[in-house]
């Protein structure tokens, strides 16, 4: 990590207390800023809050919404519950990979697009859905998908 890296770590750390409950929160914050959990900023985690590192491990592994590998800017998800599939998921899923040059789980070079499957997002009716940076788009057409995530 840079000596900018650990500055905002730091800035981080300084809006809570420093004990096991702050955990989450802290990790929540590292995922926001960096867009991912570095190695070093989990090691600095657990020595700040005093935790072991298993337990950071096991609580960034746990939960979806952390990643222990870099990230894009824009994350696009695309589900494939039932009824986004019945609805040509598929096909939304195939535009986005051959646009964006990334299979599902992969981030492009340039670190701007990561793109994910999910399932239900509990929004069948709008189905296909696609969802940029936590916005929704329901009843996204093939052709219109990656029109949406550049314009994002
Ligand atoms: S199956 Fe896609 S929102 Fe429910």
């Amino acid at each position: 990590m840079t000596r900018q890296d650990l500055t905002k770590l730091t800035a981080i750390f300084d809006h809570y207390p420093t004990d096991a409950g702050s955990l989450i929160g802290v990790l929540q914050d590292i995922q926001r800023e960096f867009h991912y959990l570095p190695r070093e900023a989990m090691t600095k985690t657990a020595e700040t809050l005093g935790v072991p590192l298993s337990k950071v491990y096991s609580v960034a592994t746990f939960y979806n919404a952390f990643s222990l590998t870099p990230r894009g800017d824009t994350i696009v998800r695309v589900c494939k519950g039932t009824a986004c599939h019945i609805k040509g998921a598929d096909l939304l899923l195939d535009q986005l990979e051959s646009g964006l040059g990334i299979k599902p789980g992969e981030t492009t070079e340039d670190m701007k697009y990561t793109l994910e499957v999910v399932n239900c997002v509990g929004a069948c009716a709008m189905a296909p859905v696609m969802i940029v940076n936590n916005k929704y788009h329901g009843n996204v057409a093939c052709n219109r998908a990656l029109k949406l995530v550049k314009k994002d």
